[in-house]
């Protein structure tokens, strides 16, 4: 049995003082969510609020994003180092937004997956197709390829350590969900292919869906057999909306 896990993932939002009340909130409802795992991704610059907050709390916390160096002249970037600093226990790697906006692609994701693991961070590595992909038909062959990349660097195994969010590039921020059925789809190949390398990987890997997810239609995706969660986005900046999905994953155990 996989515990579901809610991961929110802040983007470049909030202020001191919004996250701290955030944190605050999403505390006082954690206890009454407890089959479910919750865990945030502020802004780097809020880390050490999350880690003052959260220590010894059932909540984890992560950063976005994290550089592929250990240390040096490297201008505005953050190391494994830095966030195991401020008792981050999960990075987000290959998040669209990063392989669009900041041209990340499938190798340098593949070694911030690497730099993660090796550091000891959980990574929750983003895959995903794009509107046009999925028109073209081609949503498994781009699946297949960023997770492959991973794979190839890593072996399956080390996916043991990590996370899978899949997160459809034209349900980020939209309002279009997938659906149900839509989301599985994928989440099955995702374990599949995970599968055909390693059976044991792949049975405990956990797969979350990102995209429009809201309390509203958290439920039916988290009963799919093969979703084991949600990344969030919007809807993490808003605490009962948040610990609504958080419910919903509770739940579904
Ligand atoms: P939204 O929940 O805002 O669609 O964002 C999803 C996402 O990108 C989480 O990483």
């Amino acid at each position: 049995m996989r515990q579901p896990l809610v991961a929110g993932n802040w983007k470049m939002n909030g202020s001191t003082a919004s996250a701290r009340a955030l944190l605050a909130d999403i505390k006082a409802g954690v206890a009454a969510v407890a089959k479910c795992e919750v865990a945030v991704c502020p802004p780097f610059i809020y880390l050490p609020l999350a880690q003052a907050e959260l220590t010894n709390t059932a909540i984890a916390w992560g950063a976005q994003n994290l550089s592929t160096e250990a240390v040096g002249a490297f201008t505005g970037e953050i190391s494994a180092a830095m966030l195991l600093d401020c008792g981050c226990s999960y990075v987000i790697v290959g998040h669209s937004e990063r392989r669009t906006l900041y041209g990340e692609d499938d190798q340098r994701v593949a070694t911030k997956f690497a730099v993660a693991l090796a550091a000891g961070l959980k990574p929750i590595l983003c895959v995903g197709e794009t509107l046009e992909e999925r028109e073209q038909g081609i949503t498994e062959a781009v699946i297949a390829r960023q997770l492959d990349a991973v794979i190839a660097a890593q072996g399956a195994s080390a996916l043991a350590a990590g996370v899978i969010a899949y997160e459809p590039v034209w349900a980020i921020g939209t309002g279009k969900t997938a659906t149900p059925e839509q989301a599985q789809q994928v989440h099955a190949f995702i374990r599949g292919r995970v599968a055909a390398q390693d059976a044991s990987v792949a049975e405990g890997l956990r797969i979350l869906y990102g995209g429009s997810m809201k309390p509203g239609n958290a439920a039916e995706l988290m009963a799919q057999p093969d979703i084991d969660g949600g990344l969030i986005g919007g809807a993490a900046l808003v605490a009962s909306d948040f610990l609504g999905i958080c419910r919903a994953a509770h739940d579904s155990v």
